[in-house]
């Protein structure tokens, strides 16, 4: 019997745009190929951070590209080492679990984190390093942060003043629905970073991630010696040749939606069990609530 695993959140290799990567990565090396081939710029291809400054509506010296969000997660790690410990959600993505020593948690419920625990623990200890956050599709427990949660989470950041990084690969795929605010957007980007991922849109095999913090974060980076960021200059320069061939994004998502129907209707298919399905079909693709 073939095993589907929710585990992590991976896209199907039916749906990796192999081609057109394979034409983005020609067009790349052709129309740029002595700088895609040498060490790139510590914090990014410059490009690459225009496109994503644009995007966020930020000055790309804030931008940092990186290896993945993962590496992302990392840096910010390092950049608040020995300010405080880091709060996480209960459950949260295992790697940051893995990666931490030590932790806090505040607990998660069908509107995501519960910010009268978190006011709790914050009135109760020492300032936390900061809030490790997935509030949009959250990996594992797939539910949502509510709008009023978003406001007093951002108010938060601001009032006492709290750090936040707010890790965002999923908020692209999505199947239904309007999206809601990030915290980033609305605090401001002052005690909130934002980070996120090519891995879940397009593939996660580029390891092309990034993060935007505040300008003295990425510059206080850009100094650090024998910094391997870098590396894949290669998938950057790809990455910003795909956004201008005009992303696909409306048939993957078609692609996915249909999945997600399969999803839905495997759960009451024999193999499941029959019956009723026993979940909601899923809002977005890759963990399987939401
Ligand atoms: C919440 C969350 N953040 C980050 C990542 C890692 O993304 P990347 O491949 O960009 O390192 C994942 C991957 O599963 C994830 O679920």
């Amino acid at each position: 019997m073939e095993t589907i695993s929710f585990a992590r959140g991976v896209p199907a290799p039916q749906l990796l745009p192999i081609a057109e990567l394979a034409d983005c990565a020609k067009t790349a090396i052709e129309r740029d190929g002595a700088a895609a081939l040498l060490y790139g710029h510590t914090l990014g291809y410059q490009p690459l951070r225009e496109w994503i400054g644009e995007r966020h509506g930020v000055d790309p010296v804030r931008v940092v590209v990186t290896n993945g969000s993962l590496q992302a997660f990392h840096f910010v790690l390092s950049a608040f080492a020995g300010a405080g410990r880091v709060i996480v959600e209960r459950p949260t993505y295992d790697r940051p679990r893995k990666i931490l020593s030590g932790f806090d948690e505040v607990a998660l419920d069908d509107g995501g984190l519960d910010v009268d625990e978190l006011e709790r623990l914050l009135d109760g200890g020492e300032r936390p390093a900061f809030l490790y956050t997935i509030p949009t599709f959250q990996n594992p427990a797939g539910v949502t942060l509510s709008e009023e949660r978003r406001r007093r989470l951002a108010e938060l950041a601001s009032a006492r003043p709290l750090r936040i990084l707010e890790d965002d690969p999923y908020g692209l795929v999505r199947f239904e629905g309007e999206p809601l605010p990030t915290l980033f957007e609305l605090e401001g980007g002052r005690n909130v970073m934002y980070s996120s991922s090519f891995s879940k849109t397009i593939a996660p095999g580029l390891r092309v991630g990034y993060v935007i913090v505040p300008e003295e974060i990425a510059t206080g980076l850009e100094a650090r010696p024998g910094d391997r960021r870098g590396r894949h200059v290669r998938s950057r320069r790809g990455l910003r040749r795909r956004a201008e061939l005009g992303p696909s994004r409306l048939q993957l998502r078609l692609a996915r939606r249909d999945r997600r129907g399969c999803i839905a209707a495997g759960w009451a298919s024999p193999c499941c069990g029959g019956g009723e399905p026993a979940v909601a079909a899923p809002r977005r693709g890759l963990q399987s609530r939401g």
